[in-house]
């Protein structure tokens, strides 16, 4: 569902406070082959400060006509254009140059961030932009590293030939990345760097409910250096602008982060020429505190791990499983911490977590909050809405949950926790596991064999210890199941925009 500027309700630009009033006070603009255009239909949508509901600004809605010029423009950029001839050193010096500029604009991104997104300016600026900032870096560095190996061969049925084998990498070629709303800058980041590092050319389409960063980093872009064509960004809905892309003949590989229902339209759209598909879907994530955890470290780290990002975390802990012995000390403590936390507007200094993100996505957290009580869950705290305006809902924490239940089973994408108690490991391994998604999962125990044990049993694809919501650029994410096809970040993003090419010399 889109969300529609009621005619009642005309644009008005909000200020933040470092002055970006002006930047977005008109139409922003899409960015294809290095122009900044408006979509070819004249039409546009509002973008809406999720505090309060009001509209920021009008942003160009891109289809199938802007997506089929961007795709052209990239095509073109790879074949033919200036990055093509330029050196690995010299495209990761561009990138490293980007990440420079990105953090000398740290204060305007997280304020824009804030705005868009809602989340607390506090944790844009320590969180959302230096991990992008650091990302870009971390992919600089990798420009020049994108080796192949040589291989001996030993070919049975050419007795006394000898050969010279190598394998080189290369460029997958022109890449479509669509990008979710809970991070929007630092997904972008993590799409660009890698297809960047390796040489594509890029068509990224940022949600539509959060637009902004990703187009100030357009011109970013353009002020590092970037040839035209090589990132186009096309702003528009999934439905018209993402769809387009996704089926689109003239890409060679899909990258998306999103919801598991759009992952697999994604994988039905690319199989008509079979270009190569990444997905970075939704979790169900297992958080387990076992008898002998450290309970001073676990009870925040629970509650850090299902309300941080208001809970709109593909990797949220959200099904969090309680030793018996220590279940109604960390039921309570994580309820003393959903209590505790400053629910507000995301630019106020002492707000710890803002509004979700859309009406669309209040309406589906409090649908689940319906259902929970419908299927005889209880509400220990939370359970509503934190106020009557923007799109907030109080941290909760339920209990008397049951596998089966809609609140146990699905993503909420809110700040929703089910707590479970569990009687043993082996029991409560197989109700961690017993899930579609297997993205994240963390352990809670001094035991240093079972933690180990627990890291290779748990069908995730990261498993946290003693810890929750540690990333690094150098890390390795992605899901197991149907969390999703691939890695994003550390060496293994940059098999996603590689093809292997296997070179044999006879000599
Ligand atoms: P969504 O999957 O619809 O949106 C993600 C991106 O996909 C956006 O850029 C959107 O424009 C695009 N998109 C939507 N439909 C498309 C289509 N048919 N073809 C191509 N692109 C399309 O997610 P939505 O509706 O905003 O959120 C719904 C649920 O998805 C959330 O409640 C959450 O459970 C999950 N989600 C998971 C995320 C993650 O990080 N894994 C991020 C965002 C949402
Ligand atoms: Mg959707």
């Amino acid at each position: 569902m889109k969300t529609k500027l009621s005619p009642s309700r005309r644009p008005t630009a909000s200020k933040t406070r470092n002055g970006n009033g002006s930047w977005i006070s008109g139409t922003r603009r899409m960015l294809i082959n290095g122009k900044w255009v408006l979509a070819s239909s004249g039409e546009t949508f509002s973008t809406f400060n999720p505090a309060t509901a009001e509209v920021i600004c009008q942003v160009a809605a891109g289809d199938k006509t802007d997506i089929d010029a961007a795709v052209k423009a990239a095509r073109a950029a790879f074949e033919d254009g200036p990055w093509r001839r330029m050196t690995p050193s010299e495209r990761g010096k561009l990138i490293w140059k980007l990440a420079d500029l990105l953090e000398r604009q740290l204060e305007e991104f997280a304020q824009l961030e804030s705005l868009d997104n809602g989340k607390p300016l506090a944790v844009a600026r320590v969180a959302d932009i230096p991990l992008a900032v650091d990302l870009f870096r971390y992919m600089a560095g990798w420009a020049t590293k994108v080796v192949g190996h040589t291989i001996p061969i030993s070919v049975p049925y050419a007795p006394g030939a000898k050969f010279f084998a190598y394998t080189q990498r290369e460029p997958i070629g022109v890449v479509g990345q669509i990008i979710p709303w809970n991070f929007p800058l630092l997904m972008a980041a993590w799409k660009l760097g890698p297809a960047l590092a390796t040489g594509c050319t890029v068509v990224l389409k940022p949600a539509e409910q959060t637009p902004l960063t990703a187009l100030r980093l357009g011109e970013l872009i353009q002020e590092a250096g970037f040839p035209d064509g090589v990132v186009n960004i096309v702003t528009g809905f999934g439905e018209t602008a993402g769809a387009a892309l996704a089926a689109h003949p003239g890409i060679d590989k899909v990258a998306f982060t999103g919801s598991t229902e759009v992952g697999k339209l994604i994988v039905r759209a690319a199989s008509n020429d079979l270009k190569k598909v990444s997905l970075e879907l939704g979790g169900k994530s297992p958080n387990i505190i076992f008898d002998d955890a450290d309970l001073e470290m676990a009870i925040p780290g629970a509650a850090n791990a299902i309300f941080f990002n208001h809970g709109q975390c593909c990797c949220a802990g959200s099904r969090l499983y309680v030793h018996k012995k220590h279940f109604d000390k960390v039921v309570d403590g994580v309820a003393a911490a959903a209590k505790k936390i400053k629910v507000g507007p995301g630019h106020a200094a002492d707000t710890e977590m803002g509004p979700l993100v859309s009406e669309e996505q209040l309406n589906r957290v409090m649908g689940y909050l319906k259902s929970g009580v419908l299927d005889g869950a209880e509400t220990v705290v939370g359970g509503n809405r934190h106020g009557d305006r923007g799109y907030f809902v109080k941290p909760t924490v339920l209990v008397n949950t049951k596998p089966g239940m809609k609140v146990v089973d699905e993503e909420i994408f809110g700040p929703v926790v089910c707590a479970v108690p569990f009687k043993d490991v082996n029991e409560v391994l197989s109700v961690a596991n017993n899930n579609n998604y297997g993205l994240a999962a963390a352990v809670w125990t001094r035991d240093v064999s079972r933690a180990h044990r627990l890291a290779s049993e748990l069908r995730a694809g990261t498993v946290w210890v003693n810890c929750y919501n540690i990333f690094d650029s150098a890390l390795p994410f992605g899901g197991y199941k149907q969390s999703g096809w691939g890695r994003e970040m550390g060496s293994e993003a940059l098999e996603l925009y590689t093809e292997t090419k296997a070179v044999c010399v006879q000599l």
